[in-house]
C-alpha cells in the first residue's frame, strides 16, 4: 500500500508471521527514468521475503522496460496494478483506468510477459471502473490469463467507489467461475468472519489483506490459523506489546529512512497502532507538531504509561484512504 506498506513496516510484519507480500505500487515511468525515490521504494533486505513488485503504466513498451528491471532486481513475483482508483492516475489512463481499455491492457499484459523471463506477473484490479456487476474484472481476467498472466486479484469495489461501500464478494466470485488460474479475493477483511466470508462467498483461492495489517501485525499469523482450520485462539497484543512494537517500528523508520522521514511516517503509524485507544487523538495531534525522535519517543510512552489496565482492542483505520 502507497506509503504504507514501507521496508520497516514489512520487518516489523515479517517478524509476526507475514508471509508473501507486495511492496506498494512504483510508477513504470519513473522507475525507466532511474528516478531515485522509485528506487527508494523498491528498498528490500534478505529477511523481506516472498517479495512482489507491483508495476503502475500503460504503455506496453515502457511498462516491458521496468518489468525487466524488476525482474533483474531479484523480487520473487511481478503484479500490475490495474486498481489505483486515484484521480490523476486513472487521468494517464494507469490503474483503474485500464479497465475500461480492456485491449490496451491485453497490449500491456503481452509486452510484459514477453520481456520477463523467470518470474510469475500477475494482475490486481477492481472488478470495475463504473459498473457495478463485475463484468469488467471478468473480462480482464479472462484476458490476463490468455496473455500468460499467472494469477488475478480483485478487490470487489469500482474505482467510483473508491474506498466507501462494501467489497463485493460475488464478484470476485464471478472472476473466480471465469478463469482457470488462481483468483485471490481482496477488501475489508479484518477479521476471521470477513475471511471466512469472502473465501465462501466467492470460493476465492487466496485472500490478500490491505488496510488491516496497519499497526496490526499479529492480524496475519491469526488469519492463517483460521484460513489453515487450527482452532488456536486468535491472538491479542497487549498494550506492553503494542508499546514495544510501535518503538520498534519507529527504530526501524529511522534505521532505513533517516530521522526526518521517520519522524513524518509517525505522523500516520502511530496513529495505526494506538487508533480507538484513550488518549489516541491527542497522541498524534503532538507527533504531527514535532520532528524530533527523542520527543516521538517520550510521548509514546507517556501515552502507553497513562493507558488504563484494561484497554479495548483498537480499531484498524478503514476509512485511511477517504
Ligand atoms: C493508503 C492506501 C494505499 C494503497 N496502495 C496500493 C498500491 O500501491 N497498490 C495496490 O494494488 N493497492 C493499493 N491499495 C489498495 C489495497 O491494496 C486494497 O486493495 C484495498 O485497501 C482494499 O483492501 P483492504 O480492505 O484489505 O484494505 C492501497 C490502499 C490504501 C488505503
Amino acid at each position: 500500500m502507497a506509503a504504507c506498506t514501507d521496508l520497516p513496516f514489512r520487518l516489523i510484519a515479517r517478524e509476526k508471521g507475514l508471509g508473501f507480500c507486495f511492496l506498494e505500487m512504483v510508477s513504470a515511468q519513473a522507475l525507466a527514468r532511474e528516478n531515485k525515490k522509485t528506487r527508494r521504494l523498491l528498498q528490500s533486505a534478505p529477511q523481506d521475503r516472498p517479495l512482489g513488485a507491483q508495476l503502475l503504466g500503460c504503455d506496453p513498451a515502457n511498462m516491458a522496460e521496468a518489468a525487466q528491471m524488476i525482474e533483474d532486481m531479484g523480487f520473487d513475483l511481478l503484479d500490475l496494478n490495474l486498481g489505483c482508483p486515484v484521480k490523476k492516475v486513472v487521468n494517464n489512463g494507469e490503474g483503474s483506468a485500464l479497465l475500461k481499455e480492456p485491449e490496451k491492457a491485453a497490449k500491456v499484459f503481452k509486452a510484459v510477459r514477453k520481456a520477463v523471463k523467470k518470474i510469475p506477473v500477475t494482475v490486481k484490479m477492481r472488478k470495475g471502473f463504473q459498473d457495478e456487476s463485475g463484468t469488467e474484472a471478468v473480462c480482464l481476467a479472462k484476458i490476463a490469463q490468455d496473455c500468460g498472466l499467472s494469477a488475478v486479484t480483485v478487490h470487489g469495489r469500482t474505482q467510483r467507489q473508491g474506498y466507501s461501500g462494501k467489497a463485493d464478494y460475488a464478484a470476485i466470485g464471478k472472476v473466480k467461475r471465469a478463469v482457470s488460474i488462481p483468483v485471490i479475493g481482496n477488501g475489508d477483511v479484518i477479521d476471521a468472519a470477513a475471511a471466512a466470508a469472502l473465501k465462501q462467498i466467492s470460493g476465492c483461492d487466496g485472500i490478500m489483506l490491505g488496510r488491516a495489517g496497519l499497526g496490526n501485525p499479529w492480524i496475519y499469523n491469526n488469519l492463517d490459523k483460521v484460513m489453515s482450520g487450527s482452532k488456536g485462539s486468535f491472538y491479542v497484543p497487549t498494550a506492553e506489546e503494542r508499546r514495544r512494537t510501535l518503538l520498534k517500528h519507529f527504530e526501524l523508520e529511522i534505521t532505513h529512512l533517516g530521522e526526518g522521514l521517520a519522524a513524518l511516517h509517525m505522523r500516520r503509524i502511530a496513529l495505526w497502532y494506538t487508533a480507538g485507544l484513550p488518549g489516541a487523538k491527542a497522541l498524534r495531534a503532538a507527533v504531527c507538531q514535532t520532528t524530533d525522535s527523542a520527543l516521538i519517543r517520550s510521548l509514546i510512552e507517556d501515552f502507553f504509561d497513562a493507558l488504563p489496565a484494561a484497554i479495548p482492542q483498537p480499531q484498524a483505520p478503514l476509512l485511511l484512504a477517504e
